[in-house]
């Protein structure tokens, strides 16, 4: 019960706390540097863009928060350490073919991106393996870890909106 109570500590932090920091500090900052909208406006921000058009961008949110779902149903499946629906859950984060080609797609223009989802992927994979052998100790570490590259990626990228012609020509660039 106490590896529970401080993995939603964590989650707690990980999902409300961290978002609202950056909220507040973009609200300051917003304040501070009106002068500069539009451009790098935040120097505190080192995050590298990863360049997406609109519809990639809306697209590769809506997967990012039916990760989270699928994080929300793991933990519930875990307070009833219910080996099965922690599988089910996990298999929703596993690698598979389509998760395979969205990464690639998503990460056609910023090198060093795709390699960062695949990683997540990987690690639930070991997620799903632990609830097979219905191993909770296991478990709990990998989903820890399986945390960790979300986090690490969030830390590295954020998104950048091009239009379709531009973002061609960065890909080409890249060649
Ligand atoms: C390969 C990189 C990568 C990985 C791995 C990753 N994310 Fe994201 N996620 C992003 C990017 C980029 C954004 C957009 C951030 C921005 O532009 O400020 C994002 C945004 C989000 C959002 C906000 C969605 C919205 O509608 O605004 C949620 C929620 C989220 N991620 C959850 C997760 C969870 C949970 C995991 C792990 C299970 C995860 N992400 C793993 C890159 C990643």
């Amino acid at each position: 019960m106490n590896i529970l109570l401080k993995l939603k500590t964590a989650l707690l932090v990980f999902l409300f706390i961290l978002p609202l920091q950056g909220w507040a500090e973009g609200y300051s900052n917003s304040f501070l540097h009106t002068k500069h909208k539009g451009h790098k406006d935040n120097s505190s921000d080192s995050r590298r863009p990863v360049r997406m058009t609109k519809e990639m961008g809306e697209h590769q949110l809506k997967n990012m928060r039916g990760h989270l779902e699928a994080v929300s149903a793991i933990v519930s499946a875990m307070a009833l350490k219910d080996f099965k629906k922690m599988e089910k859950a996990a298999l929703r984060l596993a690698s598979s073919p389509k998760m395979k080609m969205m990464c690639n797609h998503m990460g056609n223009a910023t090198p060093g991106f795709t390699k960062m989802g695949l990683v997540l992927h990987t690690t639930a994979d070991t997620l799903v393996q632990a609830a097979k052998k219905k191993n909770y100790k296991v478990f709990v570490k990998k989903l820890s870890a399986t945390l960790k590259t979300c986090t690490s990626c969030h830390s590295t990228f954020k998104q950048k909106i091009l239009s379709k012609k531009a973002l061609h020509k960065y890909i080409m660039q890249l060649k």
